[in-house]
């Protein structure tokens, strides 16, 4: 069986193959497949943006001919949820400082939005919403989180977007301190491809 990860993140997509084992024979991103599509993010939610991005691939994918029964498309919606922001920037996290797509701008306006705010207030957890949207067979979603600290600097030049401010108590590293496999045994993006997995395994 197929898979297409509906994502031009190379950093996404890597993590989710690396992650995914032996349920699919063939993984691709959508450059791999051969697809050009930009989904506009508009959904007021990661659960409502990842099912959006799988249906509209998905519906593309199909179009082409790219999909047999069974074959599916997942789509990973992720956002950084900070407590002493209530909640920010959430949904909008790719576009938090500007509408591109800035992770360095992205965090610098974190680090002043919290610019004074004790280390204690700083609790955060990341959420990935991801949608599987399959071929002649229900669609499946889950919503996966990890709770961590929002430091005062950037630590690391691992991982990618939020990843060097965000502290995982655990192992009192950042993310972008971990190897990929130590941030790919805790995430939140694993915790959301664990459920869809086991999902699937029960059908
Ligand atoms: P999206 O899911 O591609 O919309 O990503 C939302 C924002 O969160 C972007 O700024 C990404 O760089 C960032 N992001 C997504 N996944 C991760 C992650 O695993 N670690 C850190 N930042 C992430």
């Amino acid at each position: 069986m197929k898979l297409i990860i509906a994502s031009n993140n190379r950093h996404k997509i890597s993590e989710i193959k690396s992650m995914l084992g032996v349920r699919f024979e063939t993984v691709w991103g959508m450059a791999e497949a051969g697809l050009e599509l930009e989904v506009d993010e508009d959904r007021d939610t990661l659960e409502g943006n990842a099912q959006k991005k799988a249906e509209e691939v998905f519906a593309l994918a199909d179009s082409m001919g790219l999909l047999e029964s069974g074959d599916a498309v997942l789509a990973d919606d992720t956002g950084l949820l900070v407590d002493a922001l209530n909640g920010a920037p959430g949904v909008r996290s790719a576009r938090y400082a500007t509408d591109g797509h800035d992770d360095a701008a992205n965090r610098r306006k974190l680090l002043e939005a919290l610019d004074g705010v004790p280390m204690e207030e700083r609790g955060a957890h990341f959420a990935t919403a991801m949608a599987l949207v399959r071929k002649d067979a229900p669609m499946i979603r889950a919503t996966g989180r990890v709770y961590g600290r929002i430091i005062n600097e950037e630590r690391g030049e691992m991982g990618f977007g939020y990843d060097s401010l965000f502290l995982y108590e655990p192992a009192g590293l950042t993310f972008a301190e971990m190897t990929a496999d130590e941030k790919n045994g805790v995430s939140h993006r694993r915790n959301a491809l664990a459920l869809v997995l086991a999902a699937l395994e029960s059908e």
